[in-house]
């Protein structure tokens, strides 16, 4: 049988990336990684990546910044670079722009995200801070599939994160982090194994 092909989407720090890359190598994740595609250009996310020896692509929204729709004609060009790669599954690890309907109805159910906080509550920029900022007890992080909208799609795997007393939005993401560089490729593992079986919004896990 052949190997799950990722395509992981990235923007920054990278260290989602980096805990995929480590099981893969681990050999507890029977996935390659077929391309990393940045949005930004020189982030550590790209370094962990070409130290890594995997293709390593930085697309310029600037490049298209002229056409009609930047957006749609960004994503094109992503969507062609996923397909030359020959991408099953699309991973956003990190990734801080928000994708198109191209890319969405192009690998429907294909696409995850990962988001930290305890989905629905907290969706969009600063999750952590959201969280802190009304006061909850349990925070967490959420692995979903990408639909239109913002992180709004069926919900794979979740985790609690308890919120200490005292805690800095540093802190708390940290603590997060931790958690989600153990639910994600988790989440990529049900994947690889088809055991993930979606019904409307509901995902359930079939057995291996
Ligand atoms: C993570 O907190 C992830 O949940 C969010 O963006 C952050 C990416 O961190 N979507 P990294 O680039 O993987 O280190």
């Amino acid at each position: 049988m052949s190997v799950l092909r990722l395509g992981v989407l990235v923007s920054g720090r990278g260290s989602n990336l980096q805990a995929i890359i480590n099981e893969i190598e681990a050999g507890t994740l029977k996935a390659e990684i077929a391309v990393v595609i940045s949005n930004k250009h020189g982030v550590p996310a790209l370094d962990r990546a070409e130290r890594h020896g995997l293709n390593a692509v930085f697309l310029d929204p600037k490049a298209v910044a002229d056409t009609p729709d930047p957006r749609q004609t960004y994503d094109q060009i992503l969507l062609e670079t996923l397909q030359r790669h020959q991408v099953q599954l699309v991973v956003l690890a990190g990734y801080m722009k928000m994708i198109t309907s191209i890319l969405i109805d192009s690998y429907e159910l294909r696409i995850m995200n990962i988001h930290p906080s305890l989905l629905p509550s907290f969706p969009g920029l600063h999750a952590q801070r959201q969280a802190l900022h009304h006061g909850v007890k349990v925070a967490g992080c959420t692995v979903h599939f990408v639909t239109e909208g913002m992180d709004t799609g069926p919900i794979i795997l979740q985790q609690a994160v308890p919120v200490e007393e005292g805690d800095t939005e540093e802190d708390l993401s940290e603590r997060i982090l931790k958690v989600e560089h153990d639910l994600f490729p988790r989440a990529i593992r049900l994947f690889a194994e088809g055991r993930l079986r979606v019904t409307g919004r509901t995902v359930r896990l079939s057995d291996a």
